[in-house]
């Protein structure tokens, strides 16, 4: 059915996303999203095999959770067929990164070995969320984006998390002037009051469908009340200059970061862009032992997150990590605020800290 928030929701889209990606296939969330940009880069390619990354979240549903590639996926496996995992150019705290050189040479290596001729799409979190906020060292991004042209890959960038302002741009993809074939989004879409998703398409990919049938579509995709949501959501994120906000308070939020990171020795690693952060804890500082270990936690990240509760500063706590994601919104005095809090449970964390 065409709704009038649907066709204004779809232009108004086209107009903030990134290059040519002018059409967009609306769903209830991001899974689904992502569900339809595998169906979409399947039936365009005629190729079947999905590259994801282990760091990695794309949503709980069966497709999804198997492109996911962070634990979550363990109970789900085997999952849905095709799917192959790259790593990430981030190996954890001990680890540390990859030079640019060095990440889009094994993402090629394991093209080579698979046969691009198989794969139809690279699914990645321009900027990763959930498994750490992991911002890539400038150059990933296009490396990603060149190496994917070449073989005929589809793009598929993940913004459920980082799009809508999170990062300081509309798409977290703008930093790096990149443009995706495929591209999903939710959450900050309606900023979560109503349930929408979409996937947005190239203009090339939209018309291969013009005369072939995307077997697609849920009984409440594109539901009007979502629409209107979304519709409404962004004219705030204009009115109100969210972006701009974002990159004040993300400017601010960098120096509040490095402020712990000085401060406290249980602070191994801090990482923002925009209002979208990160601490990592560390109990060794020479050897950057983790204060919890992979999919785990401890003592004193549990005791951490009780803290911060008690407090009344609701954030994520996982693993060895806490995230710093306001609101778009927040004031400095807020931002500030919440700090002196983290500040004060980061005493109770660096009493463990060995070496
Ligand atoms: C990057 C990313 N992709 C996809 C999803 C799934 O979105 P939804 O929960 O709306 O299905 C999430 C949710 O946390 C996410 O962070």
């Amino acid at each position: 059915m065409a709704t009038e928030p649907r066709a204004r929701l779809g232009a108004k889209l086209a107009e903030i996303t990134p290059g040519d990606i002018d059409t967009f296939f609306f769903t209830n969330g991001g899974a689904e999203a992502n569900e339809n940009a595998v169906k979409i880069a399947r039936f365009f390619t005629g190729r079947h095999k999905i590259l994801a990354r282990y760091r990695s979240y794309h949503g709980a549903t069966a497709g999804s959770i198997s492109l996911t590639g962070d634990p979550r996926r363990w109970a789900a496996e085997p999952g849905i067929p095709g799917v192959i995992r790259v790593f990430d150019p981030y190996h954890g705290i001990e680890r540390g990164w990859d030079s640019v050189e060095q990440a889009l040479a094994n993402i090629e290596e394991v093209i080579q070995l698979e046969g691009p001729q198989t794969i139809a799409a690279f699914i990645l979190e321009p900027v990763t969320g959930t498994n750490g906020i992991l911002v890539p060292p400038d150059g990933y991004l296009p490396g990603v984006r060149e190496i994917c042209k070449k073989h005929g890959i589809l793009m598929v960038a993940d913004e459920v998390m980082s799009g809508f302002g999170r990062t300081g741009e509309w798409f977290a993809v703008d930093h790096w002037k990149v443009v995706p074939d495929l591209i999903s989004m939710a959450k900050g879409l309606t900023s979560s009051y109503l349930p929408l998703g979409a996937v947005g398409m190239r203009h090339h990919i939209a018309q291969h469908f013009q005369d072939k049938v995307f077997y697609g579509g849920l009984t409440y995709n594109s539901h009007p009340m979502g629409c209107a949501a979304a519709l409404a959501t962004i004219r705030v994120y204009e009115e109100d200059r969210l972006l701009e906000n974002t990159r004040k308070m993300g400017a601010v939020m960098k120096g509040l970061l490095r402020d712990l990171q000085s401060r406290h020795p249980s602070v191994g690693a801090v990482r923002s862009i925009g209002l979208f952060g990160i601490v990592e804890l560390v109990r060794n500082r020479r050897t950057r032992e983790p204060m919890a270990p992979f999919n785990g936690s401890s003592e004193e990240m549990t005791a951490l997150g009780r803290f911060f509760r008690e407090q009344g500063l609701y954030t994520f706590v996982r693993w060895n990590t806490f995230f710093t994601n306001p609101p778009l919104c927040i004031t400095e005095k807020e931002l500030r605020e919440a700090f002196a809090i983290i500040d004060r449970g980061l005493d109770a964390t660096d009493k463990a800290v060995l070496d």
